[in-house]
């Protein structure tokens, strides 16, 4: 890549980066291809997603590509029957992708597994006829609780295989929040491992999911499947808890996929939002599978010889649509690493590149403030040069980070693809393919199918420059298909801004068209790249008989991006001392979870209110931050 402007420049947002000629001469989609894609969308985007969806193998076609009649539950595909484990397994078997790795792991302590397409399919028949034989059938929830391992990709694809609904629950959640989770999945089957590596230490994971279980909904989980990960003696339920590779051992090599219903449910992803309460955000087969390929393979320039490395957990949608699904679809070779990514020391991931060849390293914002923090001399011990492309997700990036990243991982050659979607959009939104110009901190212009725009209040598009809402003007194939149980909330998203999709974030468009993401409009805080709302964590505060009124905000962090602070009036009989302060973070901790980091909390005799007695967040925040209320865009939630 050259670049145009000076580094030096104050307005660092104005330098564009050029990619270099030979990433353009060998995209899959060229600068005129992209160009007839977009005008080809802008005239009949349903032509263009019927396109998308012809790539992929079915077992029946559909009857029309989207069904309106009912927006906005918008039906994709409507007719069509299929089962996306067949795009990302079954087809591979019979072609030159048989023998090709699939899958490349390496644990925390150093070990690694390797799968081909044709062994991972097999451990996936196994294990699919195992859930059959645990009395697993279609439409079933299945709960996968675990840490990334082989055996997660296994349990989610054989779920899916046989028409289940699984549901990933990353294993920094607590015993509380997954038991939430586990009830209102109503789920048959809990998946598990006995422990797992995190930094140096071993997780035990069995204990946990027990204890969820204590008190989960009777007619709920009647058995558990323990995958061995850390050889720990854990106790085994009789008749309630079995051990994964003895189910395994025993089943049959082949198993029948599942023909679906375009619809039919493929996975819940419980995500935060602004009640106390996540939701569970339904994912269907087709759609998400004809929008996570075809984004998935355009962005990432997947080519037959590429070393893939998503490092999100599985936890989260982008470890589904960019770890485990749109690789397999694909037909790439993926990475998955373990454990922490400064264990034992800060090149880890570093050497991970180094040793597997990968050539396309997709991570998260916080990842490079932590990275960057150690400095260049890690990753200058290796030899990166397999690197051809590099990815962002989850957060605005700032063109600081963006350019240690380009300059200290990729050589100044690899483009920085900032990709804008949410668990709710399955699919990338909004982002570059490897031969755009690129402006480091925007996700640059929506895809071609996708149509965003910037809007005040009342849904009107506001000028270049200007921040706004932003939203998605037009159905995409991956869209969400539901809420578990909560059509109301669902419409809602369509309904805050009539006809729209309301995505919650702030973002303003610049005159080139360049979208740039600022932050999130609602009480959602984005800790780290994960969603967490005020009022989960408020409602969290609660439990502990000190918390008279509390209210949560999300304040600057320089890792994290944000983090938590609190604000807490006590009740009378408790002393605003630092003992309280630990015991108060060990509650969110119970009911929540490692992965609910409280930075900071402030005792306060009052909260600011309105008349109605409601907590105003937003005078909190400005009294944070310095500005005026409403000086940020005024365009915030209450
Ligand atoms: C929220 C969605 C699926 C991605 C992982 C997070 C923020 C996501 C970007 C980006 C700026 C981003 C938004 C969005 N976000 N990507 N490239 N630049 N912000 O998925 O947990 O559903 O969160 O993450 O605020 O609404 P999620």
């Amino acid at each position: 890549m050259d670049q145009s402007g000076t580094v030096d420049s104050l307005l660092q947002e104005e330098r564009v980066f050029r990619p270099l000629p030979q990433l353009v001469i060998e995209a899959n989609v060229n600068p005129q291809e992209l160009e007839a894609a977009h005008k080809f969308a802008r005239m009949d985007s349903l032509g263009y997603w019927e396109e998308a969806a012809d790539e992929l193998d079915w077992f029946k076609k559909w009857d029309q590509v989207l069904d309106d009649k009912d927006a906005p539950f918008y039906r994709w595909f409507p007719g069509a029957r299929c089962n996306i484990v067949y795009n990302a397994l079954d087809r591979h078997i019979e072609t030159a992708n048989k023998n090709k790795l699939a899958l490349i792991w390496e644990g925390e302590p150093g070990d690694q597994r390797k799968y081909t397409y044709f062994e991972l399919y097999r451990e996936v028949n196994r294990f699919a006829n195992a859930l059959r034989s645990l009395g697993i059938r279609k439409g079933d929830r299945v709960v996968i609780y675990m840490p990334p391992l082989p055996e997660t990709i296994v349990a989610m694809l054989a779920a899916a295989k046989i028409g289940a609904i699984h549901s990933v629950v990353f294993a920094g959640f607590s015993a509380k929040a997954l038991r939430q989770r586990i009830n209102d999945a109503q789920a048959k089957l809990l998946i598990t491992a006995d422990g797992f590596y995190r930094n140096g230490q071993i997780v035990n994971l069995k204990e946990t999911a027990d204890e969820a279980l204590v008190g989960a909904c009777a007619d709920c989980v009647d058995s558990m499947v323990v995958v061995r990960r850390c050889n720990l003696s854990v106790d085994m339920m009789d008749g309630r808890d079995f051990q994964y590779e003895d189910l395994v051992r025993q089943e049959r090599n082949e198993a029948p996929t599942e023909v679906m219903d375009a619809d039919d449910p493929l996975f819940l992803m419980y995500t935060s939002g602004t009640t106390g309460k996540p939701k569970g955000i339904v994912h269907s087969h087709a759609g998400y599978m004809v929008g996570v390929n075809r984004t998935l393979t355009t962005v990432f320039d997947i080519k037959p010889t590429d070393i893939f490395w998503c490092t999100a957990d599985p936890g989260w949608v982008t470890g589904h649509s960019a770890g485990v699904y749109g690789p397999l679809m694909a037909g790439t070779t993926s990475v998955m690493y373990e454990g922490h990514p400064n264990y034992p020391q800060a090149d880890r991931l570093w050497s991970i590149v180094a040793k597997y060849g990968v050539t396309t390293f997709y991570t998260a914002p916080t990842m490079i403030r932590m990275l960057m923090r150690f400095g260049a001399q890690y990753p200058k011990q290796h030899d990166l040069s397999s690197l051809r492309l590099l990815g962002s997700v989850g957060e605005p990036i700032s063109p600081e980070a963006w350019t240690w990243l380009y300059k200290n991982i990729g050589r100044s050659e690899c483009p920085v693809l900032d990709t804008w979607w949410q668990t709710e959009t399955g699919m990338f939104m909004i982002a570059p393919m490897p031969i755009s110009l690129l402006k480091p901190g925007s996700v640059t212009k929506p895809l071609p199918g996708v149509e965003c725009d910037v809007v005040d209040r009342d849904g009107n598009p506001v000028p270049p420059g200007k921040g706004g809402l932003l939203v998605v003007t037009k159905p995409w194939p991956a869209m969400m298909t539901g809420y578990w149980n909560d059509d109301e909330a669902f419409k809602e998203c369509w309904e805050k801004i009539p006809g729209v999709y309301y995505a919650g974030d702030v973002a303003k468009k610049d005159e080139d068209g360049y979208f740039w993401i600022q932050g999130r409009a609602d009480d959602v805080i984005n800790i780290a790249g994960h969603r967490i709302g005020s009022a989960e964590l408020e409602a969290a505060f609660g439990m502990h008989r000190a918390v008279s009124e509390c209210a949560v905000i999300g304040v600057p962090d320089k890792i994290k991006g944000e983090a938590a602070k609190a604000f807490i009036q006590i009740n009378d009989d408790f002393d605003p001392d630092d003992d309280l302060i630990k015991d108060l973070k060990r509650t969110i901790r119970n009911e929540l979870g490692p992965v609910a980091v409280i930075k900071s909390i402030e005792f306060r005799d009052k909260l600011p209110k309105t008349r109605s007695g409601k907590i105003m967040r937003r005078v909190l925040k400005a009294e944070e931050s310095g500005h005026e209320i409403g000086d940020l865009t005024g365009l915030e939630e209450d």
